[in-house]
C-alpha cells in the first residue's frame, strides 16, 4: 500500500518536472503563415448577422454550441472554489481549484507546499455534462488536469487522467476544431504540438461554422437590401442529404483522422476530401459520446429513409429538457396513415407510447469515452448520453411497461 502511494507522488513529481523542461524549448513566438490557407477567409462574427436575424442569434445565445468554448471567467466557470474545490490524486499529492489575484487557477499540491500553478484560460464543454479547461502556454494550448463533472456536482480528473497530475497534455486543433468555430494554427515544421495564434480565434460553436465565412453574403445584401432570398450562404436545409450530414458529422461522427489540417473544411464540403474514410465499426463498439452520426447511419430509419440530423433537430434551438416532445418528429414518418406505428399501439395507451417514446427506443446509455475519476474512486465514472441507435430494446421497453403496470 506505501510502495503505491510512493508512486504516486514520483509520478506526480516526474510530470511537473517534464513540465518545467518543455517550458525552456520552442521559445519562438513568431506567428507563422496559417496551414489551412485561411489568411483568405473572412468572418464577419455572430453579432454582424443581429441586424438582420435578430431572433435566431437570440436563440443561438441560449445554444450548448455558443457556450462549448469561451473565457473561462467568473461567468463562465463551473465547480466549486472555496469549500469543496481539492482533488487528492492521493495522500500527498492534491490539484486545488483556486480563485487568487483576481484570476482562476488549478494548483498542484505535494505534501501541502503549492508545487505549479496554471491559469484557466478557456472552458471547453458546456457543463451540460462537464467541464474541462485548458491554458496557454507560449503558443500551446494545455488541458487542465481537474474537470469539473455537472453529474455529480465535484472536481474530478479530467477525462483519461488516472494517477498523474499532469499539466502537460497539449491541446491539439482537432479538439478546437470540434468546440470553437475558428483557430489560426501556426504549427512550426518541427514543434513537438499544435501551436496557435493567441489573437486570431473564435470561440463557440458560432453561425459562421455552419453557414461559412459571411463576408461576402452580407455585403450582398447590404448592396441589394429589398433581396428577399439569401446569396452566398450556406443552408443546410436546401443542401444534399450528404452535404448536410457532412458538416453535423464534422464534429459527431466520433473519431476521424485528418488528411488534410484542421479548419480546412468548409460547410458545404464533402467530409472525406478531408479526413480518412473510416471502415465503419460494429454497432457494439460505437461510443454515445460523440458518434451522434455512426449509430444514427446503423438505424433501420437512417437506412430506409432521406433522413439527416436535421429531421429531428433545430440547429439553432436549445431543445434541452424537450425530450418528451421529440416523438412528434418520429410520428412524421410512424403515423397510422404510414402504416408503420408501433408494434404496442393496439395494447398500450397511445399517450404512454408518446410519453416513452424516446425512452424505448433511444434509451440513455453509460458513455466508455466519457469517464472521469472521482474522490476516493479508482473505477471511472461515466457519463450518460442518449443513445441514436434507433431500436427495439426488449428489455428497456419491458422495464418501463412494468413500471407503467405498478404505478396503476
Ligand atoms: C444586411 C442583412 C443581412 C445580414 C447582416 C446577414 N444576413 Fe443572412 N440573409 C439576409 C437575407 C435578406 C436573407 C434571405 C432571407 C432569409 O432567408 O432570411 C438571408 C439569408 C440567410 C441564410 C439562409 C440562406 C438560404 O439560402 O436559405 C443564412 C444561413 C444566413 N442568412 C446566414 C447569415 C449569417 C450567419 C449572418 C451573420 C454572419 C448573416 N446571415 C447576416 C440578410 C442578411
Ligand atoms: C464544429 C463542431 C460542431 C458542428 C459542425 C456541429 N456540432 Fe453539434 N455540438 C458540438 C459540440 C462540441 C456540442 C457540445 C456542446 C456542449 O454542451 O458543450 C454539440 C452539441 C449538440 C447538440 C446537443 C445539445 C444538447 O441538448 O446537449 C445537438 C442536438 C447538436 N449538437 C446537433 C448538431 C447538428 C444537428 C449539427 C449539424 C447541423 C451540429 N450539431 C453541428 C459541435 C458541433
Ligand atoms: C450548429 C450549426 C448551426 C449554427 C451554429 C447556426 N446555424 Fe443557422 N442553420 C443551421 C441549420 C441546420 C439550418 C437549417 C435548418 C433549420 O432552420 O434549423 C439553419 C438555418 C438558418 C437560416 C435560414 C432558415 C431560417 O430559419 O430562417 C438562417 C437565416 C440562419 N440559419 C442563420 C444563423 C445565424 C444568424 C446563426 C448564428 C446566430 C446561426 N444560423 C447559427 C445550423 C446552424
Ligand atoms: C470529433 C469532435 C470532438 C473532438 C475532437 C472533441 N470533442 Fe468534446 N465533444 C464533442 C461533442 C459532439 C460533444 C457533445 C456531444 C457528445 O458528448 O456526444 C462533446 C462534449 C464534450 C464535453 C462535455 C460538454 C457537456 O457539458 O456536455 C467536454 C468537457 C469536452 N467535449 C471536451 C473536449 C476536449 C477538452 C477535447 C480535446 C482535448 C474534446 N472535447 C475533443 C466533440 C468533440
Ligand atoms: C424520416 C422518417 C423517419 C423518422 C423521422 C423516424 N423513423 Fe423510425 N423508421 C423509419 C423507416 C423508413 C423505418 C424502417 C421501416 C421498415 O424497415 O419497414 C424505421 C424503423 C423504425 C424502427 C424499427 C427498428 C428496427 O430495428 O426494427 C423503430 C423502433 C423506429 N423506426 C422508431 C422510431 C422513433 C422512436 C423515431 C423518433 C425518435 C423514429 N423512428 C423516427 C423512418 C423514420
Ligand atoms: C429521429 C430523431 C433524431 C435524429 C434524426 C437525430 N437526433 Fe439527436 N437527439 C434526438 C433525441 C430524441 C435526443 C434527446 C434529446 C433530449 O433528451 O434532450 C437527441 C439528442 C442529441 C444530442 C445530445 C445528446 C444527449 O445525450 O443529450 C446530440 C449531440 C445530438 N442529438 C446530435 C445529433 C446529430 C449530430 C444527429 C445527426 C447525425 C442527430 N442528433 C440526429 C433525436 C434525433
Ligand atoms: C414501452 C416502450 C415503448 C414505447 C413507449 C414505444 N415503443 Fe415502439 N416498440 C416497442 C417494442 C418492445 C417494440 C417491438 C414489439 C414487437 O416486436 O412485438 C416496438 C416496435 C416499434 C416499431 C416497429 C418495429 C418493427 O419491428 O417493425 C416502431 C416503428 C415503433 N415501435 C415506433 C415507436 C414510436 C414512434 C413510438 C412513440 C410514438 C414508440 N414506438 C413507443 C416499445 C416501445
Amino acid at each position: 500500500m506505501i510502495a503505491f502511494r510512493k508512486y504516486y507522488v514520483v509520478t506526480g513529481l516526474i510530470v511537473i518536472t517534464i513540465f518545467s523542461l518543455l517550458s525552456l524549448e520552442n521559445c519562438s513566438q513568431n506567428e507563422k503563415a496559417p496551414a489551412d490557407g485561411s489568411e483568405q477567409r473572412r468572418f464577419a462574427g455572430s453579432e454582424a448577422c443581429i441586424r438582420c436575424h435578430r431572433d435566431i442569434y437570440e436563440q443561438h445565445l441560449r445554444s450548448f454550441h455558443h457556450v462549448t468554448s469561451a473565457p473561462a471567467n467568473g461567468q463562465t466557470l463551473k465547480g466549486d472554489f472555496d469549500s469543496a474545490n481539492k482533488f487528492y490524486y492521493n495522500d500527498h499529492l492534491f490539484i486545488a481549484a483556486e480563485k487568487k489575484q483576481g484570476g482562476f487557477y488549478q494548483t498542484a499540491y505535494v505534501n501541502d507546499v503549492p508545487k505549479l500553478s496554471r491559469p484557466f484560460n478557456i472552458v471547453v464543454g458546456s457543463g451540460k455534462r462537464g467541464q474541462t479547461s485548458i491554458y496557454w502556454f507560449q503558443n500551446y494550448l494545455f488541458e487542465l488536469p481537474l474537470t469539473y463533472f455537472t453529474e455529480t456536482n465535484e472536481w474530478t480528473a479530467s477525462p483519461g487522467y488516472s494517477r498523474k497530475a499532469d499539466f502537460n497534455r497539449s491541446i491539439t486543433s482537432r479538439c478546437l476544431e470540434c468546440h470553437s468555430t475558428y483557430f489560426q494554427e501556426i504549427t512550426d515544421k518541427d514543434a513537438k504540438a499544435d501551436e496557435f495564434s493567441k489573437t486570431n480565434f473564435i470561440l463557440g460553436v458560432e453561425c459562421e461554422k455552419c453557414h461559412g465565412p459571411a463576408v461576402e453574403h452580407i455585403a450582398f445584401h447590404d448592396q441589394h437590401p429589398g433581396e428577399k432570398i439569401g446569396h452566398a450562404i450556406f443552408n443546410p436545409a436546401k443542401a444534399s442529404r450528404e452535404q448536410s450530414l457532412d458538416l453535423c458529422r464534422l464534429c459527431h461522427g466520433g473519431r476521424l483522422s485528418k488528411t488534410k489540417p484542421s479548419f480546412s473544411f468548409q460547410p458545404g464540403d464533402r467530409l472525406f476530401d478531408f479526413f480518412r474514410q473510416d471502415t465503419g465499426k460494429p454497432i457494439s463498439e460505437m461510443d454515445v459520446h460523440g458518434n451522434q452520426y455512426g449509430m444514427l447511419a446503423a438505424s433501420k430509419c437512417f437506412k430506409n429513409s432521406g433522413m439527416t440530423c436535421i429531421s429531428c433537430h433545430d440547429g439553432h434551438k436549445n431543445e434541452s429538457m424537450q425530450t418528451v416532445q421529440f416523438y412528434v418528429k418520429c410520428e412524421t414518418c410512424h403515423n397510422s396513415a404510414a402504416h408503420n406505428t408501433c408494434k404496442l399501439a393496439s395494447t398500450v395507451r397511445q399517450d404512454f407510447l408518446r410519453i416513452n417514446c424516446i425512452n424505448c427506443h433511444m434509451p440513455v446509455e453509460a458513455s466508455k469515452a466519457i469517464m472521469v475519476l472521482r474522490k476516493n474512486e479508482s473505477i471511472p465514472t461515466s457519463a450518460h448520453m442518449r443513445s441514436h441507435y434507433i431500436s427495439v430494446y426488449k428489455d428497456i421497453s419491458k422495464r418501463i411497461l412494468s413500471e407503467k403496470n405498478s404505478g396503476l
